[in-house]
């Protein structure tokens, strides 16, 4: 399945971090799949490889278009055009991190298992049954299509630290991060929880 032509696709872009209004957008369906889509997944998962990342969606690229790529080992290398996701309703917490949002882990809870349909690099339809690790990608990539960040999967708790880590990031508030518009003369929080500014919990 790792039959990538590494070195020989020409990157769309790098992902660390990008594109704050596409991030949190919701992305468009792809409705022909042809060279130029098959294209993007080459970039996308030569992307992920290099990152190195076990999921990249095309929004993290500043594509707006409903398509992911994942890596994950003894499963290997995969994409999804189209992804439509069914979730168990028993639920696990395991740790998560984001290519978007470099330096930064936490836990999340989300179901076990996911059921996902979607097509594949021919246009075919393609279903698969995930569960654990791979469930996690997949919602986790569903998300950003979705224009949702996992931050907004934390719990409160976890959501302040996040907020407070990402404002201490050296990436904080560059233009084309999805901070863009938080800017970094903002005076950062002082210990006290409350004082995280309305537009900074607005991202969470
Ligand atoms: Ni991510």
């Amino acid at each position: 399945a790792s039959a990538v032509r590494r070195r020989a696709a020409r990157l769309t872009g790098t992902v660390a971090p990008v594109t704050g209004r596409v991030l949190r957008s919701v992305a468009r369906p792809v409705r022909k799949v042809d060279r130029s889509v098959r294209r993007l997944m080459y970039d996308m998962t030569e992307t992920m490889l290099e990152a190195p990342g076990q999921g990249l969606a095309a929004p993290q690229i500043g594509v707006p278009l409903r398509v992911f790529t994942y890596h994950v080992d003894e499963i290997g290398v995969g994409h999804v055009i189209n992804p439509v996701l069914e979730l168990s309703a028993d639920t696990e917490v395991d740790i998560e991190g984001c290519l978007s949002i470099p330096g930064l882990t936490f836990d999340v809870e989300r179901p076990i298992s996911a059921k996902l349909k979607g097509q594949d690099a021919e246009g075919g339809a393609i279903e698969i049954e995930a569960s654990e690790l791979l469930a996690r990608v997949f919602q986790h990539e569903v998300d950003h299509l979705d224009g949702v960040l996992y931050l907004q999967r934390l719990t409160k708790e976890l959501r302040k630290e996040a907020m407070s880590q990402i404002r201490q990031a050296e990436w904080f508030g560059m233009p084309d991060t999805f901070t863009a518009g938080i800017t970094s003369s903002e005076p950062k929080p002082k210990d006290s929880s409350d004082s995280v500014t309305p537009k900074a919990a607005e991202l969470a």
